[in-house]
């Protein structure tokens, strides 16, 4: 054991060699498969971005077409899965919900279990989960409000088919608000992968197993689930409405986060590997102002957010421990002019993280890695004999 060092947290390990996205934190730089993360925002969609992550290029107009046209003819999930759903009770948490139908397909496709299978198979197993994902996140949300759930409608592109499934009402003509598919179009975007995170580095470690991508999928949502990670982004809006139920008093909240015996940390600030600024973070506040501005949406929760940023980037324990605005600081605030609620935000950064999990999956299980297997140093108990259960 003298030979292992322990790197708690991997701070300093390098798991894999990829491919996929390059990230540097100190010049604050993001790129998928070398396009930067501001010109794909601005110019893609979410399925093309999927499509760029998952096979390394853009699509030709062919491709990009029959991808789309896979995707929405796997919409519907087995109508057993919604008798998964039915058993779950109306308050479940919809991460717990999502993790549990994503799991729910190795049952419904069982070959998906055998390691072995064709290029061509996985594919499919690829398109089944994208193509599913949306649906079992709008269910998710409407077993928690007591909804009947909507079935997908296939005339619809990926993020509208989303919203219509998500709000429409029964009977009830319902129609996407371009500006929100817009906004979720950029916001899905922006969160569609981040190299070695904790959900990617569990997906791929399952993986590693040999276990199925569905399996792998739904061990990456559970990771994503927890508030230093993708639960972040709940976390950052309850801190906001606990200040403004507060007064509204930023600074006070602000020296409660530098209190080393306080356990209140600012959400949505802070990253392992950005240490200058989170780039994903700069396109989401204008989007933020944009969106808002376009929907009319005046929220007093921005007015606090923009507050604590100003103070917090000034502040000296903030700048000197290099802590800012990471890509949940605002996302929450743009899904909740959207209509969606707070419960619901970790789940629509799983739909956003999706192909990034199947993209770091794919490449894992191509260049055959070993299995993830750590070591560590024990610090227990020497030899000891056992006592019988009366002496004790
Ligand atoms: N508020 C107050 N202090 C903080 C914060 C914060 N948000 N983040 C880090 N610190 C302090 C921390 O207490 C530590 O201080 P010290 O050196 O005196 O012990 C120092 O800064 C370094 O923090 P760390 O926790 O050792 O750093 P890490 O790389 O292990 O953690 C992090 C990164 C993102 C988990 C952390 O910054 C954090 O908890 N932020 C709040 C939660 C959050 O917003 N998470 C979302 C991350 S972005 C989306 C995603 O990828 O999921």
């Amino acid at each position: 054991s003298g030979l292992i060092t322990i790197d708690p947290g991997f701070k300093n390990t390098g798991s894999t060699k990829s491919a996929i996205t390059f990230l540097n934190g100190e010049e604050g730089i993001l790129r998928y498969r070398g396009y930067s993360i501001e010109e794909l925002a601005e110019k893609s969609s979410f399925l093309e971005v999927s499509y760029l992550l998952i096979y390394g290029e853009l699509p030709t107009k062919a491709q990009l077409e029959h991808f789309q046209n896979e995707i929405t003819t796997h919409t519907l999930v087995h109508e057993d899965i919604k008798k998964i759903l039915d058993g779950f009770p109306s308050n479940a948490h919809p991460m717990g919900v999502l993790s549990s139908l994503v799991c729910s397909l190795t049952a419904f496709y069982p070959e998906s279990l055998d390691p072995n299978r064709s290029s061509k198979e996985v594919d499919l197993s690829i398109i089944r989960i994208l193509s599913k994902m949306p649906t079992f996140a709008a269910w998710a949300f409407k077993n928690q409000i007591g909804h009947p759930v909507n079935y997908p409608d296939n005339e619809l592109d990926y993020q509208s088919n989303f919203l219509k499934m998500m709000f429409a009402l029964p009977a009830e003509k319902y129609k996407v608000n371009p500006v929100v598919a817009k906004a979720l179009n950029t916001l899905l975007i922006l969160h569609a992968d981040h190299e070695q995170n904790c959900s990617t580095s569990t997906v791929r470690v399952v993986g590693s197993s040999q276990a199925s991508l569905y399996a792998s999928i739904s061990a990456g949502i559970n990771a994503l689930w927890g508030p230093l990670h993708g639960g972040a982004n709940q976390a950052v809006l309850e801190m906001l409405e606990q200040i403004e139920k507060a007064g509204g008093d930023t600074a006070k909240f602000i020296a409660k986060a530098k209190d080393k015996n306080d356990p209140f940390r600012l959400m949505g600030f802070g990253h392992r590997v950005y240490k200058n600024f989170d780039p994903r973070a700069k396109i989401i506040k204008k989007a933020a102002d944009d969106v808002l501005g376009q929907l009319g949406v005046d929220d007093p929760l921005l007015t606090i957010a923009k507050e604590l940023e100003q103070i917090a980037l000034k502040d000296e324990y903030f700048v000197e421990k290099k802590l800012y605005p990471n890509v949940d600081f605002y996302s929450g605030i743009i899904y909740r002019a959207m209509g969606i609620p707070t419960e619901m935000f970790t789940v629509m950064f799983a739909l956003g993280r999706l192909p990034g999990w199947i993209a770091q999956w794919k490449e894992m299980r191509e260049n055959n890695e070993p299995i993830g297997r750590p070591r560590q140093v024990y610090t227990g108990e020497n030899l000891r004999s056992y006592v019988d259960l009366n002496k004790r």
